[in-house]
């Protein structure tokens, strides 16, 4: 479904007194990996490792610097990111969606839910009328535990977690293929934290769309991922399946991040700690020694970047 192949992106930074010049943030350097259809692929790291510059490249907030997304709709559609027309760009968003850690946000106060809903239709190559919207719109909300006579209200009458509920159901209202969610409990109570992650799973078991899923949180990853990538300094460390890297972290990074955590439970009947510092502080204005090294593979599935280990 997706495939990403040595993927960059730096963003400039404005040149000043100090730095006549003008220099660049590495934010992601060398990153390929793939995902399956209705796969739920995690990417876990410290902050500022490049894990929403990643996601957002894959919808074209901003463009490539090197390497390629593509991704391939149920159809066979092949969608190269970094060269779609506008056209083409937009029909990708209906079929890849974004969900954000902050619903407050990104919900519009002025709008009513039926038109936070409805307004996904904008990508849609038909808008299916407005009463056909509208019962859409109403079962969606249902999907999402809420009541369909909630169309009319604002968001500004929700619960942060029913809010999110809102940000789902208006991310599948076009049935996406690919659901990015970018943090999206990490603003939520730990007890809501598991109802969301259960309606995202049971979701994925009805509609079947795959999810890139952006947490600190390695416990909420590690229970929802199917396979997991760590990202350190723009690149991917290691990716294997997350049974797999819970009970056997191989690169010395992954160690670190799973040792940091006293316990991860799969069940998630705790929560699960965060993410300490690996070495020195690692300055984004350097492109990192080894940008671009292919990771190795160390068993089925489970593959390892040679840099910083002795794989
Ligand atoms: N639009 C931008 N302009 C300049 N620098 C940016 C921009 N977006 C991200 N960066 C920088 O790129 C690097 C990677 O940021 P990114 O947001 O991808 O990290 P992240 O892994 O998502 O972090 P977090 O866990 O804090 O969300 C950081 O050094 C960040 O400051
Ligand atoms: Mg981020």
């Amino acid at each position: 479904m997706l495939e990403i192949s040595n993927l960059y992106k730096a963003f400039s930074l404005e040149a000043g007194f100090f730095a006549p010049v003008g220099r660049y943030v590495y934010a992601v350097n060398g990153v390929s990996f793939s995902m399956k259809r209705g796969e739920i692929f995690g990417l876990v790291g410290e902050s500022g490792c490049g894990k929403t510059t990643t996601a957002r490249l894959v919808v074209r907030t901003y463009p490539i610097d090197e390497g390629s997304i593509v991704f391939t709709d149920r159809n066979g559609r092949v969608f190269d990111i970094g060269t779609l027309d506008h056209k083409r760009l937009k029909l990708l968003r209906s079929k890849v969606k974004y969900i954000f850690q902050d619903p407050a946000k990104s919900l519009n106060p002025r709008m009513t839910i039926l038109q936070v809903l409805t307004a996904g239709y904008r990508y849609q190559e038909s808008w299916p009328g407005k009463r056909r919207a509208r019962e859409e719109a109403a079962e969606m909300l249902r999907e999402v535990g809420l009541s369909p006579d909630d169309l009319d209200r604002r968001p500004a009458d929700f619960s942060g977690g029913q809010r999110q509920r809102i940000s789902i159901a208006r991310a599948l209202i076009t049935r996406p293929e690919l659901l990015i969610c970018d943090e999206v409990v990490s603003a939520l109570d730990v007890s809501i934290q598991g109802q969301i992650l259960q309606l995202l799973l049971r979701l994925r078991e009805e509609y079947g769309f795959g999810m890139l899923f952006i947490a600190h949180d390695l416990a909420v990853v590690s229970y929802i991922c199917d396979r997991i990538g760590v990202m350190y300094r723009g690149m991917l460390m290691e990716t294997a399946p997350a049974r797999r890297l819970i009970e056997t972290p191989t690169h010395p990074y992954t160690k670190h991040l799973y040792t940091s955590v006293p316990q991860i439970d799969l069940q998630r009947k705790t929560t699960g700690g965060r993410i300490t510092r690996f070495g020195e502080i690692p300055d984004p204005t350097v492109r990192p020694p080894g940008a671009g090294t292919a990771l190795m593979q160390v068993a089925e599935e489970h593959y390892v970047s040679p840099l910083f280990s002795s794989v």
